[in-house]
């Protein structure tokens, strides 16, 4: 078949469609305590919507391996075969506990880029370090401690690091960091879920109040981050990290080969994406879904890489 370009700015509103429909799916399981019915109510919309895109499209980052996942697993084919090869990252329910708890912040997250544009990362941890855009290259990095983290973007922002807010999610593996960073004086934000909206915080820092985002989570919610990123402008840094040979293994099969690098923004998203994300319970970044008698309204942010563009749309839906 030939190859068709990635035409962008054509795809982006299906894009958004997809991610609508997944957040719509899941909002009837909002504070309904069960995760499994809200991930698998999402799952499902999304890959029915994805399906009806004219795209030959791949399922780089998704659900989990074939034989774990049945749907949306890592290298399902989706969308009708007849366009543009892509490749496509998803996170149909972004913070399943967030949901079924009714807590902020739980987002349906989707990207799309054309094939081979996007790290395949394996389900393991990643060390993720981000800020948002205006800051000169490598204003913060990998090799510095948090503590410096913090002092180098407060000198860099002209302001105390009093001034600075870092999010941080809130597990016993971060004790150490959340220590170091106190040390400093700043402000944390912690999250118990959802570092895909952690990342993007950093993007909108005026409206979020967030600076920074460290620590560890998902690696295939980290390439989700640098998508939206490329998208908004900022600067991330990732680092798998491993617990085991099995997580090791996973890494070979995905074809990475050195375990200790340190990817950047753009060497997880090497070109122009699309990126579309829906609320499902309230938060910084977008409102969740609203019901009204007769109708659900949903919030979803769209953007393209190639522009810079975000648009935010407000879809209400006839139930
Ligand atoms: P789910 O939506 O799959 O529950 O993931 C939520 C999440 O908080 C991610 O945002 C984050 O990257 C990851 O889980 C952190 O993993 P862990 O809960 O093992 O610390």
């Amino acid at each position: 078949m030939p190859k068709t370009d990635f035409n962008d700015r054509l795809l982006s509103l299906g894009l958004a469609r997809v991610s609508e429909a997944a957040a719509l799916a899941s909002a009837r399981l909002i504070g309904r305590g069960d995760e499994k019915a809200a991930d698998q109510a999402a799952v499902n919309a999304m890959r029915d919507q994805l399906n009806l895109l004219d795209i030959a499209g791949t399922v780089v980052i998704g659900e989990g391996e074939r034989d774990e996942a049945p749907m949306l697993y890592i290298g399902e084919e989706v969308g009708t075969g007849k366009g543009p090869e892509v490749d496509i990252a998803l996170d149909p329910l972004e913070g399943t506990t967030l949901t079924a708890k009714d807590m902020p912040n739980a987002l349906t997250v989707i990207a799309m880029g054309p094939r081979g544009s996007m790290l395949h990362a394996p389900d393991v941890y990643m060390e993720k370090l981000a800020i948002g855009p205006g800051y000169r290259t490598g204003v913060v990095t990998m090799d510095m401690s948090p503590a410096e983290r913090v002092n180098a973007l407060a000198a860099a922002k002209g302001c105390s690091t009093e001034d600075i807010t870092v999010c941080v999610l809130e597990r016993p593996r971060h004790d150490q960091m959340i220590e170091q960073l106190r040390s400093t004086g700043c402000a944390i934000r912690l999250i118990t879920d959802g570092d895909v909206a952690g990342v993007i915080h950093c993007a909108e820092a005026a409206k979020t109040g967030i600076d920074m985002y460290m620590g560890l989570g998902g690696a295939p919610e980290g390439v989700l981050a640098a998508a939206a990123l490329k998208c908004m402008g900022g600067q991330m840094f990732g680092r798998l990290t491993f617990r085991n040979d099995d997580e090791k293994g996973r890494a070979a099969k995905a074809g990475i080969t050195n375990l200790d690098r340190v990817y950047t923004r753009d060497d997880m998203v090497t070109e122009d994406v699309i990126f579309a994300a829906t609320g499902v319970t309230d938060g910084s970044i977008l409102a969740g879904i609203r019901r009204e008698p007769g109708f659900l309204t949903a919030e979803t942010i769209l953007m393209r890489s190639k522009t810079g563009s975000v648009r935010r749309m407000v879809y209400r839906n006839p139930v």
